[in-house]
């Protein structure tokens, strides 16, 4: 590419307005915590950092030693701007509790998935971060303060740890994508204006759970495997990675269609609203494509809890609207 933008440059003309400074100064020390997530995932088994602990985090999973490195690694980097209040990681119990000097002028709360798809690091499979924030009501938050719809998110994001390290972004304005370079440790804007395709052959979801699932998602799932043969009367592809941040990235790159329902094991689903499903879902939301329960639009659910868990079918539009219509179906048969 030739003279690509840096993602400073890029922020410091792009992002401006109302929260424009402190976005700035909270998104240069993300970026710098991503860039040293990715620098733990490449040392791999040479630092020691492949493996299980023996830890669980509050969700019951095990917690692998690169979950709390990479946890680390992001506290430490997000309290350097001082200008965040509360934070929420998928692999702490509470509301991250900040120093008092820190928080006496925080106004934005942060929420993360330090590492999206962690089962995948012992087998060398591309992992991810996804990040949100929000404006705090105010600078010592409560645990209510953080339950905020994802409507209100004013930035989102994801790195991706993949053949590439790549850092996506919006504010509310568009996604754009970045490439770490890493003989200048830069990340440059390769990904200007990502858009989902409006039309898709290629749906993920982990088919090992479909005699779990409900009926429309079955029924989807079976016209696409019926194929040209079936109502669809085209083939499909498949695909599962099992990491979010790795299937979004590769919807927002070639298109395609993302569910992770419930299903009559996890009756809530298995994605955790504020720091998966939310992010996630404004990033495809400002990419053109949709995000729904089945019977709601994600970025409108009230979180009854900090880790509240969701169904999210997400990606191409139209296929999400399709998956959406059959839920409206089933809920008017009963
Ligand atoms: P995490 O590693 O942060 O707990 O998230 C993993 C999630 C998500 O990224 C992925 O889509 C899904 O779990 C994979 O689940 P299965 O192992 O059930 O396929
Ligand atoms: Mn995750
Ligand atoms: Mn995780």
């Amino acid at each position: 590419m030739k003279n690509p933008i840096n993602i400073t440059e890029f922020l410091s003309q792009h992002i401006q307005g109302e929260h424009g400074v402190a976005l700035n100064a909270m998104l240069g020390d993300v970026i710098s915590a991503c860039k040293k997530i990715a620098v733990a995932i490449d040392a791999g088994a040479l630092a020691g950092n492949m493996g299980s602990l023996a830890s669980e985090n509050v969700q019951g999973e095990v917690q692998k030693a690169l979950d709390v490195i990479s946890n680390d690694i992001f506290v430490e980097a997000a309290l350097q701007s001082g200008l965040v209040a509360g934070m929420v990681s998928e692999e702490v119990d509470a509301p991250v509790a900040l120093a008092e000097k820190t928080r006496q002028h925080g106004q934005y709360l942060l929420m993360f998935d330090p590492l999206d798809g962690s089962s995948n690091v012992n087998v060398n499979i591309s992992v991810g971060t996804i990040f949100s924030i929000l404006k705090s009501p105010n600078n010592q938050p409560e645990l209510a303060d953080f339950l905020q719809l994802g409507t209100e998110q004013i930035c989102a994001g994801y790195a991706l740890y993949g053949t590439s390290t790549m850092f996506v972004l919006t504010t509310g304005n568009g996604v754009n994508g970045f490439t770490l370079d890493v003989k200048t440790n830069e990340f440059y804007l390769t990904h200007p204006n990502m858009r989902i395709a409006a039309e898709t052959q290629e749906f993920a979801i982990n088919m090992s759970n479909y005699r779990f699932w409900n009926e429309p998602i079955q029924r989807y799932i079976d016209e696409c495997l019926q194929g040209e043969e079936g109502d669809r009367k085209k083939d499909f592809n498949m695909r599962w990675v099992a990491s979010m941040v790795a299937e979004v990235h590769r919807i927002l790159v070639r298109g395609g269609v993302f569910m992770y329902p419930s299903d009559s094991k996890s009756k809530s689903g298995k994605l955790r609203l504020m720091y998966e499903a939310n992010p996630m879902s404004f990033i495809v939301e400002q990419a053109g494509g949709a995000a729904t329960t089945g019977l709601q639009r994600i970025l409108e659910v009230k979180p009854n809890g900090i880790h509240a868990r969701i169904p999210v079918m997400m990606g191409c539009k139209k296929e999400v609207e399709r998956i959406a219509a059959y839920h409206q179906v089933k809920s008017k048969r009963k």
